[in-house]
């Protein structure tokens, strides 16, 4: 019997925006269902599978036994291998103490929150930025203020613009390079600027770092020192739903952090830290041919929006997506991505999704194969000609 009750969670907990890419992906999982044909571009994960010797790491664990809770910061293996990598990549020495091992990069963001923000307190984020980090924020009681990049610099973060004159009422500064919607890297001289703002905490996602072309990611740590850092196995090693992630916290947190991680989260999971031991230490060539397989997808999709007269001035250059002025077809972002769904049969995300600034535009993800790429992009040319 089903339950009547007039029960409500609190208006926080209603106030809780919706993820529109996932709603857009349910709308197109739905139009296959009656047997639509449709070309996925609005998915934020690789289309890769998980290099095989990772999983046969996690395979090995289990069947070895290693099956029960861990400490709730992870194994001191995946700390230090966590900690080898910032050294070899990076040049920064990190202490493995500095890291918790989460399930995943988004519970990492709501951990660091929910440890330094009180009531009110400021987060300044650019605008676009990932979907989530306004709403989390809100969640836990601070306060997200946006400031805009632009398409026409290359969505660049340029520390030499107003907003950086009001990071001073600001408690935390948020940076995401590459930046989920953009593809915008923050190259070492404007690192250099904004680990010079005088805010008290700058939060640091580098969930895309390796998926680059033609530059290198920094690491805030090698600007500064007592910046948190959250990342992922999610992207780079194609291991969306392994849900495996850290933190890189000041010296002075790792011991709250533990104890809000042990409350909330116990531990991330046994075996799966053994497979991200794995994907640290293991071959990486297969690695490198996604990333080099992303690239290719890029110049392509960059070369098909351009020739169907999309407006992209600087090329995207990390991630796995680009976000592109559409706006001489409809100044609304999500009514045209669904009538690009429902019409042209491509599924992409609307601008919006990313913040005020981003009305307008729309997110291509080219996590898909260049065939699909090449139909989508014939498809949405086929829609446009006929308008
Ligand atoms: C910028 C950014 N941060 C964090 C995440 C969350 O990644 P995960 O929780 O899988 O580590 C995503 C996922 O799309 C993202 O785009």
């Amino acid at each position: 019997m089903n339950e009547v009750t007039d029960l409500q969670p609190v208006p926080r907990a209603r106030a809780m925006p919706p993820f529109r890419a996932m709603q857009l992906l349910a709308e197109a999982r739905r139009l296959e269902s009656q047997g639509r044909d449709i070309i996925h571009m609005e998915v934020g994960e690789p289309d890769f599978k998980t290099p095989q010797h990772i999983i046969e790491a996690a395979f090995q664990a289990a069947k070895n036994g290693f099956t029960s809770y861990t400490p709730a910061e992870g194994i001191a293996e995946l700390r230090e291998a966590l900690a080898d990598t910032y050294e070899a990549r990076y040049g920064v020495e990190v202490n493995p103490d500095r890291f918790i091992v989460t399930v995943g990069s988004s519970p990492a963001l709501w951990l660091i929150f929910s440890a330094i923000l009180e009531p009110g307190d400021v987060v300044m984020m650019c605008d676009p930025h990932y979907a989530c980090y306004p709403n989390d924020v809100r969640y836990i009681g601070g306060e997200p203020v946006t400031f805009p990049v632009r398409s026409q610099d290359g969505f660049r973060l340029d520390p030499g613009e107003s907003w950086s004159k009001n990071v001073d009422r600001a408690k935390a500064f948020l940076v995401n390079s590459p930046s989920n919607p953009t593809g915008a890297v923050v190259d070492h001289d404007d690192w250099r600027e904004l680990a010079e703002l005088p805010v008290p905490y700058i939060i640091s996602d580098e969930i895309y770092h390796g998926i680059e072309y033609g530059v290198k990611s920094h690491s805030a740590l090698e600007y500064r020192p007592d910046a948190f850092v959250v990342s992922g196995f999610s992207k780079l090693y194609a291991m969306t739903g392994w849900r495996l992630g850290w933190i890189i916290c000041p010296e002075n947190f790792i011991e709250p952090l533990r104890r809000i991680h042990q409350n909330l989260f116990l531990c991330a999971s046994s075996f799966v830290q053994k497979a991200g031991i794995a994907a640290l230490t293991g071959p990486q060539g297969e690695i490198k041919k996604m990333v080099e397989t992303y690239d290719k997808r890029r110049v392509f999709i960059v070369g098909a929006l351009r020739d169907m007269g999309f407006d992209v001035p600087v090329e995207p250059k990390g991630a796995f997506y680009i976000l592109t002025d559409a706006r001489h077809l409809d100044e609304n972002s999500e009514r045209l991505s669904h009538r690009l769904l429902n019409e042209a049969g491509v599924a992409v995300t609307p601008g919006i999704d990313f913040g005020q600034e981003a009305e307008g535009f729309l997110r291509f993800s080219y996590a898909t194969s260049i065939e699909s790429i090449a139909e989508g992009m014939k498809r949405i040319k086929g829609w446009i000609d006929s308008l």
